[in-house]
């Protein structure tokens, strides 16, 4: 969602996503004007629901990736959002209801959007955009276990160029490139937790799943075509590097003192 004045966030991934969430709100307004009718109100209202907790859930992913100190804040506030949403999408609207509960619900979006997210920005102030490098591997990536290290310099070899393919390709190509990322990534993930074993954290096997998750639901959003892919970059270097910095170095170093 644009700000008021045509600023963004710094991360050009959750810029679209605003912009998706506005003009979907945008539609379903003109939708319950121009078109009422209670069950495709209800169903409406339901994919908007979806399509929020998506957008909320990639922008958590990101922000996590940018150590936000705020995050378990921010994803209450989200939570908040989304239970309020559900509740009112439980009720039977007639035209009336439905015109308040959108105005309710648009009026908290909104604010959310504008308001909350704008706490954020800052951290995304010292990225320097880099056109032709989208990640530089640095040793303050390396976990001390070369097997694991090695599978991760490839991910980010294959996130370094698909970045650079971006420009040329199209949606379904994108989406070919994002779920061989998901087959390589479930690869690693199952390899690094066996290398871990007896003290592979819960947590840690936890994120694994998220992260195929998330992305799982992002190539779902490409393939509706969501998304203006240029900006795909912009997600997947949070996605990789944040779970590799909390999760993987400090397993390793663990590791390491155990043996
Ligand atoms: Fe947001
Ligand atoms: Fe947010
Ligand atoms: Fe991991
Ligand atoms: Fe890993």
């Amino acid at each position: 969602m644009e700000n008021i004045d045509g600023q963004k966030s710094g991360n050009s991934f959750i810029d679209e996503n605003h912009e998706g969430l506005l003009s979907h709100l945008k539609y379903l307004e003109a939708s319950v004007k121009d078109n009422w009718g209670q069950f495709g109100f209800t169903s409406e209202i339901r994919d908007f629901i979806v399509a929020l907790e998506n957008h909320f859930h990639h922008e958590e992913i990101i922000l996590k990736g940018a150590k936000y100190e705020k995050l378990d804040h921010h994803v209450f506030q989200h939570r908040k959002v989304a239970m309020d949403l559900h509740q009112g999408a439980f009720l039977d609207h007639d035209y009336n209801g439905a015109v308040q509960f959108l105005a309710a619900a648009s009026a908290q979006i909104f604010s959310h959007e504008l308001l909350d997210d704008q706490l954020y920005w800052p951290v995304f102030e010292a990225e320097t955009p880099n056109p032709h490098l989208l990640i530089l591997w640095s040793s303050k990536f390396e976990t001390g276990e070369p097997e694991t290290d090695k599978h991760h310099k490839a991910l980010v070899n294959y996130i370094n160029r698909f970045h650079r393919k971006l420009a040329f390709s199209d949606n379904i190509s994108v989406c070919t490139e994002l779920n061989n990322m998901c087959t390589y990534s479930r690869l690693h993930f199952t390899q690094e937790e066996k290398e871990l074993g007896q003290s592979l954290k819960p947590g840690h096997a936890a994120n694994h799943k998220s992260l195929i998750s998330d992305l799982k639901t992002l190539i779902n959003e490409i393939e509706a075509g969501n998304y203006d892919i240029k900006n795909l970059g912009s997600y997947l270097k949070f996605w990789l590097l944040h779970h590799i910095q909390t999760f993987d170095i400090p397993a390793f170093k663990h590791n390491s003192r155990n043996n």
